[in-house]
């Protein structure tokens, strides 16, 4: 049998270089899981210490006359373990478990130094992407003492048991492959049946069929199975499910021969103050808040997570799209780094029920165009997914510009978008427009929606919510609009809003914080579930529930104000200060209009269910609710444009076909490349994106240049384009 003992406590830690031959004096005492960026990685700036920093611990030989090995099992993101002053292991990846032998260098007394580095290099990803880098050894660290003879640790952090369910009619066929350090005999067990087989070359492999299998049928069955393996007194087991997955270009995702289509949500594994160290109980916390909601998917971006939440996924059904962080920049240099998290991804998942597909990259061409290595190193990826495991599609997310005909969208299986429509440019129809054009042009091309999102500021309210405020209500519209467009759709595979929690970007300074972005559906801290988080639990929850929206939107100017309510039950009564003032009936969104007079006490009841908030009437417009500088929008809503002639909001396309307005408008976007850098260069010459943007209002457009473009440059623009009078 094996013993692992937890290594997490009595580590000392200091930003050096340097091993120290002896245990060090004056560092700083910590306890893992560790990020030394939990503070500096999530307060904006840009800034945070991305380097070498070192962890130090002193231990006595551990009383064990078999082997001792070390596992880290999330060490960001480049890592060299010493002990006793020897080089035992160099690890590059900074998102998966890995493990290296210590048997032969221990003494009575050991010291293990381990060096880890987030810094920038061109060829360990990530490198560049909206999301923080954080460093450390921010997962557990343990010991693993086994038997002389013992099961394969160390190859790609392998689990060393590898269980393939092939599901067909009502029979499962299970191959169970063990990987051990030696021959002889290895006794594996599945359900109630035991086998003993013999190990050749350190390979081993015994079949089992499972008569009328209970299903894993995500989140309304998950049921697993253990398949248990023993090799000269050590002793491994996985859990496993048996499931069909099928990707149909019509029908969209099917589980277990029954269309299923996926609806769910992102994550990252961070959160406010603790950086990316988690433990078991913010896991627990994340999946319970996604369950609420009743999402059936996760797609667990932009890395591998910790095996903890893969468990969690299989426990409560959740289809996973796993993928590495293959992101925004391809590097050249960085291709056998991919390979190696990819290889590690799924050595160390294959065997979770939940995971449906392995994603290859994530907006490669954001920071620029396709190039063959790229290509190249997508078929090799593609390659290795397919010889690793032929039971899973590849996918990749793409960013809304690149062109649907580029031949990157064919690199993997099945593909999936990104789109921000409504938020980051354009309009909410543009969504539907994207998705509808796309199937129409491809119709035998599995397609799914891999991110969408807006972001939302809990202390921005509003009583006429508009795209870019960064308040609740806006948010609320854009997901009702978005919710809609989904569900017209079967044929999209999966959709995953982008994203569940507020997570660190430090980056990041907009919508009046530093260094997050903030198209969660619940905060960074995750203690506020904001109102869009409602929208989602009345479209995909059983639980009865009523939700008043707008409870942070407590002091209101307007006479009159909208009441939105979100429920999951057919009829809704809103009640004032407790006298009942209309009953709807609808499905998800219920509004309602209320007088104000002064301070109200507001009830929505459905069925047994109520919740209450209070509002009250202001004479003057409550300023904090306002984004600062949020005047830009309000000059652009002046209605003293003359309409004869042109004006910012025409479209692109109208203002660039008359030579006039053409020639003072392209100077603008020229300022704009210049300014916008990487991202207006990916966009510059992209049919597709051109032919988007042709379609937008050069008002819009602006809107979403953000600080690169100062407000008296576009009144002047504005200016000087009322002066063309329309022919
Ligand atoms: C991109 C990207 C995400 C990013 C998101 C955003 O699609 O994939 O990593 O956070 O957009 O801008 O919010």
């Amino acid at each position: 049998m094996r013993e692992i003992i937890s290594f997490n406590e009595s580590w000392f830690f200091a930003k050096t270089t340097e091993v120290p031959s002896g245990m060090p004096q004056g560092w700083e005492a910590v306890t893992l899981p560790h990020t030394w960026n939990a503070a500096d990685g999530q307060d904006g700036g840009n800034d945070y210490f991305r380097g070498t920093a070192m962890y130090c611990k002193t231990f006595p030989r551990p009383e064990w006359d078999g082997c001792v090995f070390l596992e880290l099992k999330g060490a960001a993101m480049t890592t060299d373990v010493y002990l006793n002053g020897k080089h035992l292991a160099h690890h590059e990846g900074g998102y998966s478990t890995f493990r290296v032998e210590l048997t032969k260098e221990l003494r009575e007394e050991n010291l293990l130094c381990i060096a880890v580095d987030n810094g920038v290099n061109d060829r360990v990803y990530p490198q560049k992407a909206d999301f923080t880098f954080y460093g450390g050894l921010y997962r557990d660290v343990n010991l693993i003492c086994v038997p002389i003879q013992h099961f394969e640790l160390v190859k790609d952090g392998t689990p060393g048991i590898k269980v393939t369910p092939v599901v067909k009619d009502d029979k499962a066929f299970v191959t169970v492959e063990t990987w051990q350090n030696g021959d002889g005999e290895v006794t594996v067990t599945v359900a109630d049946e035991t086998k003993t087989v013999l190990s050749k070359d350190g390979c081993a492999s015994a079949e089992f069929l499972l008569e009328n299998p209970h299903l894993w049928d995500g989140v309304n069955d998950p049921y697993l199975y253990t398949a248990s393996a023993v090799f000269q007194g050590d002793e491994i087991s996985a859990c496993f499910g048996c499931r069909t997955f099928a990707f149909d270009a019509q029908k969209g995702f099917l589980l277990n021969g029954k269309e299923y289509p996926l609806r769910g949500v992102s994550r990252h594994q961070d959160r406010k103050g603790m950086g990316n160290a988690l433990t078991m109980r913010e896991h627990r916390e994340d999946m319970e808040l996604i369950r609420e909601i009743g999402a059936n998917t996760v797609r667990l971006a932009h890395y591998q997570h910790a095996q903890e939440f893969y468990d969690l996924c299989d426990r409560y059904g959740m289809v996973v799209w796993a993928e590495i962080p293959y992101i925004t920049q391809h590097m050249p240099n960085g291709r056998e780094n991919t390979v190696s998290q990819m290889r590690e991804l799924i050595t160390q998942c294959y065997n979770h029920p939940c995971i449906c597909c392995w994603g290859l990259s994530n907006e490669i061409t954001a920071s620029g165009a396709v190039t063959e290595d790229m290509m190249e190193n997508h078929r090799i990826l593609n390659d290795l997914c397919h010889r690793m495991d032929v039971t899973r599609p590849t996918t990749m997310a793409h960013v809304f510009m690149l062109e649907t005909d580029s031949p990157l969208t064919q690199a993997a299986d099945i593909g999936s978008y990104n789109l921000y429509f409504g938020w980051y440019l354009g309009e909410l129809e543009q969504n539907e427009k994207f998705f509808d054009d796309y199937h129409a042009k491809y119709p035998e091309r599995v397609i799914g929606f891999s991110e969408y999102g807006a972001d939302a500021n809990v202390q921005f309210q509003s009583s006429a919510p508009e795209k870019g405020d960064y308040s609740e209500g806006y948010q609320c519209i854009y997901h009702e609009h978005m919710l809609q467009c989904i569900e017209k759709r079967p044929y999209l595979w999966a959709s995953h809003v982008w994203n569940m929690f507020d997570f660190a970007a430090d980056g990041r300074d907009e919508g009046g914080k530093k260094g997050e972005n903030q198209k969660g559906l619940v905060t960074f801290d995750r203690t506020i579930k904001k109102d869009a988080f409602y929208l989602y639990k009345a479209a995909w929850s059983k639980e009865p529930f009523v939700h008043l929206c707008g409870r942070r939107y407590a002091n209101r100017a307007e006479e009159k104000t909208e009441i939105k309510v979100y429920s999951n039950q057919k009829e809704v009564s809103l009640f004032v200060d407790n006298r009942e003032i209309a009953a709807k009936s609808g499905n998800r969104v219920f509004t309602f209009e209320v007088e104000l007079f002064g301070e109200h006490e507001i009830m929505a009841k459905a069925g047994a269910c109520t919740d209450c908030m209070t509002i009250r009437k202001v004479e003057k417009a409550d300023e904090s609710y306002r984004m600062m500088g949020g005047d830009v929008v309000n000059w652009f809503e002046a209605d003293d444009f003359d309409p004869n002639c042109f004006s910012i909001r025409d479209t692109l396309g109208t203002l660039m076909k008359n030579p006039t307005t053409g020639a003072i408008v392209g100077k603008m976007m020229q300022a704009a490349r210049a300014s916008r850098g990487d991202v207006a260069e990916a966009a510059a010459g992209n049919a597709n994106l051109e032919k988007m943007m042709a379609g937008m209002s050069l008002q819009s457009l602006l809107k979403q240049a953000g600080p690169a473009i100062k407000p008296e440059q576009i009144q002047s623009l504005n200016a000087a384009l009322q002066k063309i009078r329309k022919s």
